[in-house]
């Protein structure tokens, strides 16, 4: 049985013209004690998945699945019910920790209420021992003197470090990651993946790492799920998808991975793709890449569907796979 499983997700944002079609037709399968990653270059979608699943998008979004469940149970995503698993079943480390914490509480005091909701008969003195413990599990020294402290008089990397100190707090079921290391310098990113890599290794919990860089889903992750436009081109073991690309766009994606940590500047295009990514209100009818695919030919204006190569692997080009 998988953790969570989601068929056709659709996410448009109404506005005053013409509504923006922001992911069209999304599957995304986690198993338990998987780990996940959804790569494609900023603008693709990913993040839009990853709140869809937290009931987090702004009201002028229209959400709607074929199918979702969470842990055997179906959710309808139009409602926003998984907005009810939020911060216990299914905890977010965001990019910017400060997004998670609150600059007018010491981080003890962030780190015990985190935990209420989950240990609602704990003692403060235990929930306080335990928050100490997990925070020098992450790797931030000195824990107990540090929980008196506040997040201002923490690093950037030592803030994501709480950050994923509170989100193994709760115990979910399912951790998201939303580009966890990209507002870091690269030495500190090595760290966090360090972190989140013996996490990985250690807890019994999903992960669904959001991020551009192929390095770090590779590093973290068993299968990733690599989206173009709103639209998953491709998906399989991270093994596969590295060594036998089966969507000019993942290949075109991995070409452009020279430095894995290297710091990310979301105003580079990938350099070897020639073009733009299409205006998410215009989206075109054949296949998404093409008016940008090296390898397109007429067939290209009808839109491809997701294709198996005999293995089960899906993808989503006329091409036939190698
Ligand atoms: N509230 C909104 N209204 C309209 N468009 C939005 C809104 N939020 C995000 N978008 C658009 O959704 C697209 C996907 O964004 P996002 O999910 O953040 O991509 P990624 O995380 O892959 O960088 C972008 O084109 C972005 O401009
Ligand atoms: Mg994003």
């Amino acid at each position: 049985m998988t953790l969570l499983t989601i068929e056709n997700l659709n996410v448009s944002y109404r506005g005053s013209g013409r509504s923006a079609h922001i992911l069209d037709g999304v599957d995304i399968e986690i198993g338990h004690g998987q780990s996940v990653g959804l790569a494609g270059e900023s603008g693709s979608g990913k993040s839009t998945v990853a709140f869809a699943l937290l009931g987090l998008l702004a009201d002028n979004a229209e959400v709607s699945a074929a199918y979702a469940a969470f842990d055997g149970r179906t959710q309808d995503f139009a409602a926003r019910e998984t907005a009810s698993l939020r911060g216990a079943d299914i905890a977010m480390i965001f990019q910017d920790p400060m997004t998670a914490l609150n600059p007018m509480f010491t981080i003890g005091t962030q780190l015990v209420d985190i935990q209420r909701r989950r240990f609602q008969k704990a003692s403060r003195k235990a929930l306080w021992a335990r928050a100490e413990a997990v925070l020098a599990d992450v790797g931030v020294q000195d824990a107990a003197a540090r929980m008196h402290r506040y997040p201002h008089e923490f690093s950037g990397g030592m803030r994501q470090r709480v950050v994923i100190a509170m989100a193994l707090l709760v115990e979910p079921k399912l951790l998201i990651a939303d580009e966890p290391t990209t507002a870091l310098d690269a030495t500190i990113e090595a760290q966090v993946v360090d972190v989140l890599h013996r996490l990985r290794q250690r807890t019994s919990a999903s992960m669904l790492v959001v991020s551009h860089s192929m390095g770090l889903i590779a590093e973290l992750c068993d299968s990733v799920v690599v989206m173009y436009a709103g639209t998953v081109v491709e998906s399989g073991k991270v093994a596969d998808v590295l060594h036998r690309p089966r969507h000019p766009y993942t290949r075109a994606l991995l070409a452009c991975e020279i430095d894995p940590f290297a710091a990310f500047d979301p105003s580079q295009d990938l350099a070897t793709i020639p073009g733009n990514v299409p205006d998410p209100s215009r989206r075109p009818k054949g296949c998404i890449f093409a008016g940008r695919c090296p390898a397109r030919h007429d067939r290209c204006s009808e839109k491809p569907p997701q294709r198996h190569a005999g293995d089960g692997r899906p993808y989503a080009c006329w091409l036939e796979a190698a």
